[in-house]
């Protein structure tokens, strides 16, 4: 039983049931290995570089398709363009793995099927698309700052300088204030409770996609015995 099963929908908030019904995974992508060992500063800059590029592919997948979706009743209002990564990742990526970057770049297999499953709900399916979008912008903006600190202080990257420009927001000067007009736009979205079901499993399918990339980064990089 979960927080969707209980709660009754037409009551409480959809952003509310989505936060609620994304928690427990949300500990779980938080707490799990790689993460904890890149905040805690156990890992090099190459497994935050390797991390990194893994985003500019799942970014690619979210971002590609915005012009089409801008038109959009259910995902239209969510694409604002402060929100919009490619350029800053592409900064981050030539500073850590230098000018030619976009020629050694690749997924691993857990990253591709993450960004094609965006890319099919950014193609078929808008509201499932708006999923994909709070799980991964809304994060940025809000345990993306923990990150960023934690790489300046690891890696020596300037303060919101090259290598950490992904999680700053130029444009969003109170991010605070950007959450709750993002939430409001979340209990505005008009979908009926099955829909409204079908877009927080989505959610919960995003946080696993996110889970699972970083499964194969702790594969890759464990950390000596
Ligand atoms: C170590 C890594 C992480 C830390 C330290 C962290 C920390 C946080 C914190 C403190 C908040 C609450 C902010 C607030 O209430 O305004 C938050 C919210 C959020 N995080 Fe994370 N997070 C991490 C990883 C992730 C990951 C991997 C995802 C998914 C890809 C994610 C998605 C979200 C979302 C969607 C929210 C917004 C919840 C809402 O208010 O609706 N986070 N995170």
């Amino acid at each position: 039983m979960n927080a969707t099963d209980t709660t009754d929908m037409s009551s409480t908030a959809f952003s509310t049931l989505i936060r609620t019904a994304s928690h427990e995974q949300h500990t779980e992508a938080e707490t799990s290995t790689f993460m904890s060992d890149l905040l805690g500063g156990r890992l090099g800059v190459d497994a935050y570089a390797r991390y990194t590029e893994q985003l500019w592919f799942v970014y690619e997948a979210l971002e590609a398709d915005v012009e089409r979706l801008a038109d959009d009743p259910v995902a239209g209002p969510f694409l604002r363009p402060e929100l919009l990564r490619r350029t800053a990742l592409a900064r981050d990526l030539a500073h850590l793995r230098g000018p030619g970057w976009r020629a050694t770049l690749t997924a691993l297999p857990a990253t591709q099927a993450y960004a094609a499953r965006v890319a099919e709900c950014a193609r078929r399916w808008p509201a499932g698309y708006v999923a994909h979008h709070y799980t991964r912008y809304l994060g940025d903006l809000s345990g993306g700052q923990i990150i960023r600190g934690k790489a300046e202080q690891t890696w020596g990257f300037a303060r919101k300088g090259d290598g950490v420009r992904f999680y700053v927001f130029e444009d969003i000067s109170n991010p605070a204030a950007f959450k709750r007009s993002y939430r409001e736009l979340l209990d505005g979205v008009r979908a009926d409770d099955l829909e409204r079901k079908r877009i927080i499993a989505e959610c919960k399918r995003a946080f696993a996609l996110n889970t699972g990339v970083f499964r194969a980064l702790g594969e890759e990089f464990p950390l000596s015995a």
